[in-house]
């Protein structure tokens, strides 16, 4: 993937001199980088990228320096303020920035705080949203992040909070009953924390459970388990970060809509699975 992919004929937008653009680049499938990425990709003097990003992408901007900003949970990394006032610093020397970001840079991204820094300093910026992992990740494990016979809503939460500890602000008695689907991000390492207080807060220990780590990717694992399991299952399944955990009944249309197994040959496990004896489209 050594050669820039052209981009259809449209009017794009202009990356100028001393502008930064936030973009997102997906959850990893280089297929799931957006064409406003792209675009900004192909004009940038810089790219300012995380630890997320799909490093192959990086070969469609030959022309641009890459400068590595990854902050990974535990290690030891950039800090945020830094990041962001090296933006400041390369827009003030006229370069065209290019900020990629994993997944949408306004989910549990820092996004928002790097673009308000930039702002605040009188550079020019521009938001291009990217595909997050909680329902582009879930999709590609075959799970619907909505479903008419399962959720009317749903609640994304982040498992660590600024200093890498289980979100002690959150009122997880309220996630819980707020949401019939619950989408957790950076939730691994807190796991036990997280799935104790979903039950304590009274969801059952049966409810379907997925996690999918490295989603997108060829690296990408789906663990089907349950709230009870969920931390037994993880731990004996040597999975890794990153993973976005489903908690939910959508977990169980992967018996189905697993279109990678599909793909690959195997028939889909249950054609109902949440047992509605109705066509699928039936009101
Ligand atoms: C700092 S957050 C960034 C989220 C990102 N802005 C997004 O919209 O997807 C990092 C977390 O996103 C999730 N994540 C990002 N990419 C992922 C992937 N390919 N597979 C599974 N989880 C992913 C994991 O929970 C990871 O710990």
């Amino acid at each position: 993937m050594t050669d820039s992919p052209p981009l259809p004929s449209f009017d794009w937008p202009e990356l100028k001199p001393g502008w930064v653009w936030l973009c997102g680049a997906g959850p990893g499938d280089p297929g799931l980088v957006t064409l406003h990425t792209l675009n900004a990709m192909k004009q940038a003097d810089v790219i300012v990228y995380d630890a997320l990003v799909e490093p192959a992408i990086l070969d469609w901007a030959p022309q641009a320096e890459a400068i590595y900003a990854g902050k990974r949970g535990g290690k030891p990394s950039a800090k945020q303020r830094d990041i962001s006032l090296h933006l400041v610093e390369l827009a003030r020397a006229g370069k065209r920035v290019l900020r990629l970001k994993g997944g949408d840079p306004f989910v549990f991204g820092r996004g928002g705080e790097e673009a308000q820094t930039l702002i605040q300093h009188g550079v020019p910026v521009r938001i291009i949203p990217g595909i997050s992992a909680g329902i582009g990740g879930l999709a590609y494990a075959g799970i619907p992040v909505t479903h008419r016979d399962v959720n009317q809503s749903v609640t994304f939460v982040t498992g660590h909070d600024q200093s890498g500890e289980t979100p002690t602000s959150l009122d997880w008695q309220a996630i819980s009953k707020g949401s019939q689907v619950l989408v957790i991000y950076m939730g691994m390492k807190h796991i036990a924390r997280i799935a104790g207080a979903l039950l304590d807060a009274g969801r059952p220990a049966s409810e379907p459970c997925a996690v999918v780590t490295s989603a997108t990717t060829d690296a990408q694992q789906v663990l089907e388990t349950t709230l009870g399991t969920m931390e037994a299952d993880i731990a004996a399944s040597g999975m890794e970060p990153p993973a976005i955990i489903c908690v939910g009944r959508s977990v169980l249309m992967r018996q189905v809509l697993d279109w990678q197994a599909l793909e690959a040959g195997a028939a889909p496990r249950n054609l109902d699975p949440l047992d509605r004896g109705l066509p699928a489209e039936t009101v």
